[in-house]
């Protein structure tokens, strides 16, 4: 089996995106551009992975300072493509040398696998696509036998070359052994006076190498990003595939055109999704879920049975079977529900857990708190949990009944099956079993008048 070593281009400014993030480090899905190629050329497994970085360069690295495995090669001045491959030269000890771009992040693994399997054995492989308007690509010259000759920029192209339709998506399948006498031998004579790697064609036709071409399957695969717009056009093309891909595993989803998966998510069956819901990091839903509209779900573990009501913001937490959450319920980092929780409307819960069938259904604040099984929360209840420097714990035994509108003064424990009056501020342990109520007594005045104005004269 040949070795494969993979360079990646990243050594462009971006100058079109406007912005003080190197353009490989903008995400799409939710994930750096560059990191993109990298989980796909992961994907093929080679010996090594080679970026070749400029602008930005420390950021770039910082931002995938995670990746051990990762060769890094500094290309001070952009001097061409065939000069940024130069700068990876050192490194590369396989057989075969992959070429991508660092902003080129949607090509599929079956499409490079295709044209590594097509160079393999010494050839030069080169992804190429036919367009109807082919303006600022390299053109893929052949001779009357169909053979590729060279690949010829579109600043140094002939009218009759410039009408060539197949151009070179950049992604180039190179013979390791003859590259440093090829890159040795580029000249930068051209229109853009740059040393091209697209010379290194005409260069392995020379040398009798044979030179093969293959086609990805889909145009957006070899599509680079140079501006927002470019990558606003991908990430719909990218979200579009990811919402058919889900359809097709049976998940229902009420527009595939309105949902956003920035990250993974996995599903069991009878899933269903309503319009507009974002998705990001890890999300796993189990079976019979239903998500309403305009839903944001990041990190989150959802079990079977689960409904989410429409406009609710989870983060961090964890679900338990056939629990019901929202409409407009905030679950922060730490929320863990068990089966057959009620969430309602206007609740923020964080950093608490929730026992079995107990409910928290209006306009209430839960954090740092362990609640037991089948406790009824009342509207408006509010865990005190901080006192300005510290957080305290709010402990809720089972089957308890606090009233509405309360102020739980933590750290507080409520004992099972105890009950507080509606208006209480709870600051002292409430007994098991008993009812405790903690607010001034109600009193009423017999006989009292109501000041009056003086009558006017
Ligand atoms: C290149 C190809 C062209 C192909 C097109 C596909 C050459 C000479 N031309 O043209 O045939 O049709 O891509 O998009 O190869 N880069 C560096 N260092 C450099 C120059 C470029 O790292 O010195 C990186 C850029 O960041 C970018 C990639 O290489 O990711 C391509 O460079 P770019 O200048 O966009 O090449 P094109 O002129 O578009
Ligand atoms: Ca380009």
């Amino acid at each position: 089996m040949s070795r494969l070593d993979v360079v990646i281009l990243a050594a462009g400014q971006g100058k079109r995106m406007y912005s003080s993030l190197p353009k490989v480090l903008h995400p799409l899905a939710g994930k750096p551009l560059l990191q993109h190629v990298l989980d796909t050329s992961r994907a093929l497994q080679p010996e090594r992975t080679i970026v070749v970085y400029g602008h930005g360069g420390e950021q770039v690295q910082s931002a995938l300072a995670g990746h051990a495995d990762l060769g890094w090669a500094h290309q001070a001045q952009q001097l061409g493509t065939g000069h940024a491959l130069a700068q990876a030269l050192p490194q590369l000890q396989g057989d075969i040398t992959l070429m991508l771009y660092g902003d080129v992040p949607l090509t599929r693994i079956d499409t490079l696998k295709q044209l590594l399997s097509a160079a393999d054995g010494g050839k030069l492989g080169i992804l190429t696509v036919t367009l109807a308007n082919p303006t600022g690509y390299g053109r893929i010259v052949r001779n009357a036998e169909n053979q590729v000759q060279s690949i010829v920029e579109q600043k140094d192209a002939t009218p009759a070359q410039a009408a060539i339709q197949e151009i070179n998506t950049g992604i180039l399948a190179l013979p390791t052994a003859r590259l440093a006498k090829w890159l040795s031998e580029l000249k930068n004579d051209n229109a853009q006076g740059e040393y091209y790697a697209t010379d290194l064609i005409a260069l392995a036709v020379r040398d009798s190498v044979p030179v093969v071409t293959t086609q990805p399957a889909y145009a957006w695969e070899a599509e680079g990003i140079n501006n927002k717009v470019q990558l606003a056009q991908l990430e719909r093309i990218h979200q579009l595939n990811q919402a058919h891909d889900l359809l097709v595993a049976g998940v229902t989803l009420a527009d595939p055109a309105r949902i956003d998966i920035r990250g993974t998510l996995q599903h069991g069956k009878d899933v269903s999704v309503d319009i507009n819901c974002i998705f990001e990091g890890d999300v796993s839903l189990g079976d019979n879920v239903t998500i309403g509209a305009h839903c944001f779900l990041r990190n989150v573990k959802i079990a079977a049975g689960v409904t989410i009501q429409p406009y609710s913001h989870l983060q961090d937490a964890e679900v338990g079977t056939n629990a019901q959450i929202g409409p407009y319920a905030r679950l922060r980092p730490g929320a863990q529900l068990a089966s057959d929780v009620h969430i309602g409307n206007f609740v923020e819960v964080k950093n608490a857990q929730i026992g079995v069938g107990s409910k928290v259904n209006h306009l209430s604040y839960i954090g740092d708190a362990e609640i037991g099984t089948q406790t009824n929360i009342g509207a408006g209840t509010i865990t005190c949990n901080y006192d300005g420097v510290n957080k305290h714990k709010t402990i809720i035994g089972n089957e308890v009944r606090i009233g509405s509108n309360a102020s739980l003064v933590a750290p507080v424990t409520i004992g099972d099956r105890a009950t507080t009056g509606a208006g209480s501020v709870i600051s002292k342990n409430a007994p098991a079993g008993e009812l405790t109520i903690a607010r001034a007594r109600q009193v009423t005045v017999p006989g009292w008048q109501r000041p009056e104005k003086p009558a006017k004269k």
